[in-house]
């Protein structure tokens, strides 16, 4: 059984669509956050699953003895200092921009305020720095020119909560992600009127 630990500090909506995509697959996750109050740690109990707070400076220790397959962020707000990363093992995170482009917090705005026509969602390893560890997988939002800033978040939080649990899955596994994984899991949800229109087989 393959041991995952979730780490975030504030809302926890992908925490929560990473838990659905894992129900009954075997995979043991742990929630964890450096804010008491999160609702993150709310949305854990709710869903089940084993959670704890845990203060930013208690990291360390609590890595050093708790071993993980992986470390997912999900929201964390903190920069992790090296010797933390290292005893986490494996790290990623998820960023809602096309990294390089946009790095560090308010990504979302500022690809909009800045007028770029296509953002979209990165998935990356966590190394010593910010947001440029080596890149896993993204994908695009385009944005049009009738679009608001709040349909843009929306598209963007939608397609992190569909693309971060199939490339973790990908990771836990050792395998490479690919983008057929992802139409595979549109074209499952089966979208209204039929097809998904990506996967090749409708
Ligand atoms: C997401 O937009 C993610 O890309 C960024 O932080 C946000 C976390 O949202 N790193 P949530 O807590 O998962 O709702």
């Amino acid at each position: 059984m393959y041991k995952l630990a979730i780490i975030g500090s504030g809302n926890g909506s992908n925490f929560e669509a990473i838990v659905k995509w894992f129900q009954d697959k075997g995979v043991e996750i742990t929630c964890l956050s450096d804010a008491e109050d999160a609702f993150i740690l709310k949305r854990a109990e709710n869903l089940g699953i084993k959670h704890q707070f845990l203060p930013f400076e208690q990291n360390f220790e609590y890595f050093s003895k708790n071993e993980f397959d992986l470390v997912v962020l999900a929201g964390y707000m903190k920069i992790l200092p090296e010797n933390v990363l290292k005893a986490m093992g494996k790290v990623i995170n998820i960023h809602p921009s096309l990294l390089p482009a946009f790095k560090g917090k308010g990504a979302i705005k500022k690809a909009f305020l800045a007028g770029v026509k296509v953002s979209g969602v990165t998935v990356h390893y966590v190394d010593f720095n910010i947001d440029a560890g080596k890149i896993i997988a993204q994908y695009p939002v385009f944005i049009d020119n009738s679009m608001h800033l709040d349909e843009f978040e929306a598209e963007i939080h939608e397609i992190e909560h569909r693309l971060y649990p199939i490339v973790i899955e990908k990771v836990l596994e050792d395998k490479v992600f690919d983008f057929q994984d992802l139409m595979k899991s549109v074209c499952s949800k089966k979208k209204e009127g039929g097809g998904c229109g990506g996967c090749g087989q409708h």
